[in-house]
């Protein structure tokens, strides 16, 4: 009898353990160790957006490829060294993504309040969500309780994040094997309605395999999925081989409003408006089609799902509790010193005692 309740009682303790550590994250992690954190973070984001309002789709889409590559653990903000190249330097974030300079803003903001104690997987999760904000979406609260992974390996991202050429089961593979449903792909799909886009992301390297000049299997070569007035004027802004001579060349992706936070690029997307294959994919399955017109038809209930879809996406964590560290400089792993001395009691940088219990692995 006492045995079968000893057993019951651990096994009690396991399940809550696996819930737990399912989740791992918590809303408002921060509200004793560093309560300023998330409001330290939107006025970092908000003061940069007021200077360029392309950061606020740069932040999106940042902490989107933060998440699919070993979770969201900050290890898109990681500079390459000479040993390793980062996620960042990998083709579908360089040279897309930008603004990492917001993040180094919002960390050292926070760092002078609370140092070492909040993580930049979590400090870029708040960014997105502010970014949302600002755009005229709702807000949503943000678990967090991320911890920094000390690895980024571009060929992980390559690897892992969705090119723009990708068929719909192929996006539905994608999100499945981040736990993220057809529903959260046509939902999360919907930040396209904002930033622009590198010609190469839709008119090829070298114009092969692209939408423009060399479609296969089409006699003009232009992918017939996509209106022709569209092509026309995408080939005026990309012209053929254009990656090659123009690679900075961008164009934004929802033609109608190109930086608000609405539901219009439902509406170019039903359209023939989707600039790449991967949003016009989303008309090919009946499933993914329903919710594309659903959303044309409610731009509410789509704002609403984008918050429940963005949650989940950025509860993709595999580092939690003690596991990984808390970066000091978002772009740099900790020095292994600086874990060392923390420690020992006498930390040379100024980390707090016990608030980063970092593994200090170096890049390898
Ligand atoms: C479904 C699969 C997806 C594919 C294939 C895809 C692909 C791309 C590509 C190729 C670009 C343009 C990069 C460039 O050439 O500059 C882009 C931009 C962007 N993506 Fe996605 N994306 C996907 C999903 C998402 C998700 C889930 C989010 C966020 C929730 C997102 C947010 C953005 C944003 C905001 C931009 C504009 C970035 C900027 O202006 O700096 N995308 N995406
Ligand atoms: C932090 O405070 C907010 C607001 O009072 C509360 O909703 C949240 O549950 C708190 N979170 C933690 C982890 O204490
Ligand atoms: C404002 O934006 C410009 C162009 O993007 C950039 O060069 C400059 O550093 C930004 N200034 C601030 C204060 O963010
Ligand atoms: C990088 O490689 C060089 C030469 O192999 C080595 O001396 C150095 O310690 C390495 N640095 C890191 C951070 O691993
Ligand atoms: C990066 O990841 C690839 C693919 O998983 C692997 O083959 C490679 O060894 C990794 N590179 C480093 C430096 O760990
Ligand atoms: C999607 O692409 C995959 C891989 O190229 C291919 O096997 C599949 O037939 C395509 N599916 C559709 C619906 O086009
Ligand atoms: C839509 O795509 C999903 C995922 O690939 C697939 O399971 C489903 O059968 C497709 N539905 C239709 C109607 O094609
Ligand atoms: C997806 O969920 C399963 C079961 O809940 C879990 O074992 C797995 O680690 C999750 N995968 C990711 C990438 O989060
Ligand atoms: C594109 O073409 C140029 C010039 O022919 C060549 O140097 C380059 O390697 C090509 N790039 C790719 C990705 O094929
Ligand atoms: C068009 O694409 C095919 C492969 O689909 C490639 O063999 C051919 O060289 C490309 N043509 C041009 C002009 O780029
Ligand atoms: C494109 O932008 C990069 C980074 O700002 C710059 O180094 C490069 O010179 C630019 N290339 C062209 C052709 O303008
Ligand atoms: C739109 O969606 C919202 C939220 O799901 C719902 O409350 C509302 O009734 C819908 N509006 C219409 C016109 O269907
Ligand atoms: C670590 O600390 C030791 C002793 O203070 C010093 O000699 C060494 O250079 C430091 N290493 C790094 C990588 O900072």
């Amino acid at each position: 009898m006492a045995k079968r309740r000893c057993l019951l009682l651990f096994a009690a303790a396991v399940v809550a353990s696996l819930l737990s550590a399912a989740a791992g994250l918590d809303v408002g992690f921060y509200n004793t160790t560093c309560p300023s954190a998330e409001t330290l973070v939107q006025q970092a984001v908000a003061a940069a957006f007021a200077n360029s309002s392309e950061v606020a789709p740069a932040l999106i889409r940042m902490h989107f490829h933060d998440c699919f590559v070993r979770g969201c653990d900050g290890s898109v903000l990681i500079d390459s060294t000479a040993n390793n190249t980062a996620e960042k330097d990998s083709p579908p974030n360089n040279p897309s993504l930008h603004f990492f300079n917001v993040i180094d803003s919002a960390k050292s903001a926070v760092e002078a309040q609370c140092p070492g104690v909040v993580s930049c997987a979590d400090i870029l999760a708040f960014a997105a969500r502010d970014s949302v904000v600002l755009t005229g979406g709702n807000s949503y609260q943000v678990p967090s309780g991320r911890r920094d992974g000390v690895i980024s390996n571009a060929s992980e991202a390559l690897a892992n994040l969705p090119p723009p050429f990708f068929n719909a089961t192929q996006l539905a593979n994608s999100f499945a094997a981040k736990n993220l449903s057809i529903q959260d792909l046509v939902v999360l799909s919907g930040a396209h309605t904002l930033g622009v886009s590198h010609c190469s992301s839709f008119a090829g390297v070298n114009n092969t395999g692209d939408r423009l000049y060399n479609f296969s299997g089409s006699p003009d070569g232009v992918d017939p999925a996509l209106s022709p007035a569209y092509a026309f004027l995408l080939k005026s802004i990309c012209p053929i081989n254009s990656s090659q001579f123009f690679p900075n060349t961008t164009t934004s992706m929802d033609l109608i409003t190109p930086t608000t936070f609405d539901n219009k690029y439902y509406v170019g997307l039903t359209n023939n408006l989707g600039l790449f294959e991967s949003d016009a994919a989303l008309l090919t399955n009946a499933t993914m089609k329903a919710l594309v017109d659903a959303f044309v038809s409610n731009e509410t209930a789509w704002k609403a799902l984008f918050s429940t879809s963005i949650i989940k996406m950025g509860e993709i964590v595999e580092l939690t509790g003690t596991q990984g560290e808390i970066r000091l400089n978002c772009r740099v792993i900790n020095p292994v010193n600086a874990t060392a001395t923390a420690e020992s009691g006498s930390p040379v940088l100024a980390t707090p005692a016990g608030s980063s219990e970092s593994t200090g692995v170096a890049a390898s």
